[in-house]
């Protein structure tokens, strides 16, 4: 990113890695001072995660990434510094993955320093991609609103709400930020404002009460905020704040996006209400600066994170998926998928996962797309319905199935969209059971290891589950 200190310019990420130590330009000095910080252990990058030297969830994943790398190059007991990594900040998926990701290189024999480093990357470029398909959006003239700080400082590079904006402007197209304070920690006005600075975007910081005024005078065209960690039904946790926005957007008639990298999407956690919700100290909300401003005795809560609900955003930028809307799929949604999916379905086809397919007539419109995607579908929906629905939870035919296709039960994914028994028929065989929700089905499933609420999220559970593979029983 941009950064001019005095009169000199440089270009840095907001992390980076070694030799035996990981440097994080240090967020909570910033715009004031511009420092490094250096950790040199693995508890002090936990500190630097905890106390927000360095913070936005996938900064804070690439933070874990790197942690798990120095512990690995000092020698030191991996599964104790996951241990002390994950127990710094709850709400961000980013760094519950990455730590995983990097166990799961270790356990390979792999180098972690490697493993970080090719999952940083791949955020990188993921953010910039976030960027060009966000920046089609945009038109020239537009008034954007942003929440807390989604910028390069949140992600090493680009920024995930931030990206558009910066490749928008970068185009040429003449735009506006309307950046939100962010009371309490004030990553608006500190760090968002100081990113837009750098780049020469035109910007005004704005009270966080005063965004509903600038709405309701048809000041602001869009609303892009990033997330710190999207559910498998599209909720998503990011700063607190984020949600009142959502609803004051909805209400103003004003399109509201949501834009991340893979690793903040979590399709183990149903929806919002599954979230862990981090509280910070209360004086977070006592203190402006050194200034207490509540009289002493007040009490004060600070929860650090909300949820917006699913049917509140127009749509998300979910790389590597493009665009994808909220709501029913229809084809041209789909369609919008496809891009992003191929990529991904040839990193599915990598890890020599195998789908499984039975559906009613709404997902024969997912086998068609499945089947264009090039997903090896061994169950055909047409013909074997009825023999699966026949089975109930008989496990044998889909034994028999996995045994034509060659392949193990760990490899293989049964997503069924109705049929209860179908898929206890599927668990019990060993295969790792999708239930697809597209609101045909009004059936309480119980027992399936996902629930996907359109056709939309079962790819990018299927994506996620490429990337962490399948899980052990
Ligand atoms: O508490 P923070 O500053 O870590 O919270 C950050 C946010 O809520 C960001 O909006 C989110 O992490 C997305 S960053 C690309």
């Amino acid at each position: 990113m941009k950064i001019i200190v005095g009169k000199r310019v440089k270009n840095l990420p907001s992390l980076w890695y070694g030799p035996k130590r990981v440097c994080f330009i240090d967020q909570r000095l910033l715009p004031g001072r511009f420092a490094i910080y250096e950790a040199r252990t693995v508890r002090s990058v936990a500190f630097a995660i905890r106390e927000m030297v360095v913070r936005g969830a996938p900064a804070i994943g690439a933070a874990a990434a790197y942690g798990m790398a120095l512990a690995q190059e000092l020698g030191q007991d991996l599964q104790k510094a996951a241990l002390t990594i994950r127990a710094t900040r709850p709400t961000a998926h980013d760094l519950f993955y990455a730590v995983d990701l990097m166990l799961a290189a270790a356990s390979e024999g792999k180098s972690v320093a490697q493993a970080a480093a090719d999952f940083v990357e791949r955020t990188v470029e993921q953010c910039r991609r976030i960027g060009e398909h966000g920046a089609r959006l945009i038109e020239t003239g537009a008034g954007i609103l942003t929440h807390c700080n989604a910028g390069a400082l949140a992600t090493v590079e680009y920024g995930t709400a931030l990206a558009p904006i910066r490749m928008a402007h970068n185009l040429g197209k003449k735009i506006f930020v309307f950046v939100d304070e962010t009371r309490p920690r004030l990553q608006g006005a500190r760090l968002t404002a100081w990113e837009l600075l750098n780049e020469g975007i035109p910007h005004a910081v704005i009270a966080d009460n005063a965004a509903g005024h600038f709405m309701a005078r048809g000041e602001v065209d869009m609303v892009i905020v990033g997330a710190d960690r999207i559910t498998a039904s599209g909720d998503f946790a990011n700063k607190i704040g984020t949600y009142e926005k959502a609803v004051l957007a909805k209400e103003n008639g004003i399109p509201f996006y949501v834009a991340a990298p893979t690793s903040t999407f979590d399709p183990c956690t149903r929806d919002g209400r599954g979230i862990p919700i981090e509280e910070r100290s209360e004086d977070e909300v006592h203190m402006v600066g050194r200034t207490r401003i509540t009289p002493q005795g007040a009490l004060a809560w600070n929860p650090a994170f909300d949820i917006t609900p699913a049917r509140r955003y127009r749509a998300m930028f979910l790389e590597p998926f493009g665009i994808l809307a909220s709501g029913p799929p229809d084809d041209a949604k789909l369609a919008a998928l496809l891009p992003g999916a191929r990529e991904l379905l040839e990193e599915l086809s990598r890890t020599g996962l195998h789908i499984g397919l039975i559906a009613d007539c709404d997902s024969r419109q997912l086998d068609r797309m499945l089947r264009r995607l090039g997903i090896d579908s061994f169950f055909d929906s047409r013909t074997n319905a009825r023999e699966i629905g026949a089975a109930g939870p008989d496990q044998r035919i889909f034994r028999s199935a996995l045994r034509k296709a060659g392949c193990e039960p760990r490899q293989a994914i049964f997503v069924g969209s109705s049929m209860e028994p179908g898929i206890q028929g599927a668990r019990a065989a060993g295969m790792t059971t999708v239930f697809l929700d597209a609101g045909m089905s009004r059936v309480e499933l119980e027992g399936a290891d996902f629930v996907a609420s359109s056709p939309a999220r079962l790819v990018k559970i299927l994506v996620e589950l490429a990337y962490t593979g399948v899980p052990a029983d």
